[in-house]
């Protein structure tokens, strides 16, 4: 049996105190370890070290993070290899992104795995939880801190992978009730890594062979995500031209077991859907549905778009209202947000571009180059067109006839009712709700079955 006793398990660092960083050490220093954390930003590591979280909207975590610091538990340095010093457990949660060429962006996080090195001790477990294309826990980390540390993984120091399966909104719920997928480089390195889970989180945990099967695992539930929203674009767009309804279809075809068929949509934003499956293109995986997804999935704007400009005539000098500029509904996340796409061919159209968003100040969407819109402004009378992209729960009341000009909403996710949009007069377009060329093969059905 192995011995458990030489690595104490009382003192945590985690690296990236961002949303989901901070997240862990707020949870873990409530279950009874020490929680070093670290990140580079001067505002996040000040803020928690006056027990205040700097992530708003996450239910349950300024409490967590408020007890922690009265407790002592949580502390927050600039420092990254002061903290990984001070720990025996060291949980990498430092973002990987992709640039504007869709190559992996190690950034951040190489940064980080240097300052790791340079303060870990012998007998240290890392954890990398951050989404990584396979291979790099052992072949780019692994290796880097062994040549920086001059310790030998498997030896010296212990290394696994555990990939954040969490969903922004709901992370302190999903952390316990989601199993966590935990591989190790060796048996050792698996235990320990398990051992500490069941102490800190107290999840079911599933134990895979390798580290690059966890790694892999996480990649592999985003391209299935896109790849499944990608299909259900495409027969969308199909159901447009043969003037069915896909969410009827989708609802009907779905009442199986077999049948998992996600919502189409204006597009797929956020950090983890639209990214990862490069993580697998990048590798190699240069053909075939996960590339193939991602190009339909990014032409729902322009499909979407081309819609609207049937109806419209053009966009020039037309007032375009977006609705949401988060990636979808209430979060606060603009990034890779269809949003940023819709701004931008908008503005090549030669719109003008007006935005609301009750997650976001004004001066936030102002960012954006766009002028942002209260609900209760009078120029909502001056609206020619809306586009719903991320339906927040205020939308879900919105009064559309508080819009006199309106002449057409573009239902980006499927939310609003065909008829209450209609009964004003206005243009209905869904996203594949069977608005062909030609609408006539529709309004025939429905007339026989009336
Ligand atoms: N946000 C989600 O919904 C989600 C869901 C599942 C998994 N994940 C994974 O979690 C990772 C982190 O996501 P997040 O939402 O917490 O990101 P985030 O952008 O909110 O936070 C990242 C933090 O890392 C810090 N940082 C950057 N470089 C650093 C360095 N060298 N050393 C120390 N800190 C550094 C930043 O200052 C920031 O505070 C993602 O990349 C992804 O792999 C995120």
């Amino acid at each position: 049996m192995a011995d458990y006793s030489s690595l104490p398990t009382d003192s945590v660092a985690v690296i990236g105190l961002g949303k989901i960083g901070l997240t862990l050490a707020a949870v873990f220093a409530n279950n009874g370890f020490n929680v070093h954390g670290a990140d580079i930003n001067e505002d996040v590591v000040s803020s928690i070290n006056q027990g205040i979280s700097h992530i708003k909207n996450e239910p349950g975590l300024e409490k967590l993070v408020s007890e922690a610091h009265n407790s002592k538990t949580l502390s927050a340095t600039k420092r990254t290899a002061e903290a990984v010093q001070q720990s025996n457990i060291i949980i990498v949660i430092v973002p990987v992104l992709i640039d504007d060429d869709n190559r992996i962006d190690y950034r951040f996080i190489d940064q980080a795995v240097l300052d790791i090195a340079k303060g870990l001790k012998k007998g240290s477990l890392i954890i990398f939880e951050t989404t990584l294309a396979p291979g790099d826990t052992r072949n780019r980390f692994g290796t880097k801190i062994e040549e920086v540390s001059g310790l030998k993984m498997g030896e010296d120091f212990h290394l696994a992978y555990s990939p954040e399966r969490v969903y922004s909104n709901r992370i302190i719920r999903d952390l316990q009730s989601y199993p966590k997928i935990v591989g190790g480089l060796d048996e050792r390195s698996l235990t320990l890594a398990k051992q500490f889970y069941t102490k800190s989180l107290g999840c079911e945990l599933i134990d895979v062979s390798t580290l690059e099967t966890a790694e892999f695992s996480k990649v592999a539930e985003c391209v299935y995500r896109d790849v499944n929203i990608a299909l259900a674009n495409e027969l969308a767009m199909f159901a447009d031209e043969k003037n069915v309804d896909i969410n009827e279809v989708i609802t009907v075809s779905n009442s199986q077991p077999y049948s998992h068929i996600h919502h189409p949509g204006i597009g797929v934003g956020g950090h983890c859907i639209p990214i990862y499956p490069y993580f697998f293109i990048n590798k190699g995986l240069t053909s075939g549905l996960t590339p193939l997804a991602r190009t339909i999935n990014d032409q729902m704007a322009d499909y979407s778009l081309a819609k609207m400009e049937e109806e419209l005539g053009t966009f020039q000098d037309k007032n375009i209202l977006i609705l949401g500029l988060s990636y979808r509904e209430n979060v606060k996340e603009p990034t890779k947000s269809t949003a940023l796409m819709l701004i931008d061919k908008l503005k090549r159209a030669k719109a003008n571009i007006l935005v609301h968003d009750p997650q976001f100040t004004t001066s936030e969407i102002e960012r954006y180059a766009v002028l942002p819109l209260q609900l209760s402004d009078s120029v909502i009378e001056e609206i020619d067109a809306i586009i719903i992209q991320a339906f927040h729960k205020e939308y879900e009341n919105l009064d559309f006839a508080a819009f006199t000009n309106c002449k057409l909403v573009l239902d980006g996710r499927n939310k609003v009712k065909e008829e209450e949009i209609k009964k004003l007069n206005m243009t209905y377009i869904g996203i594949g709700n069977g608005r062909g060329d030609s609408n006539e093969g529709r309004n025939n059905a429905a007339d026989s079955n009336g």
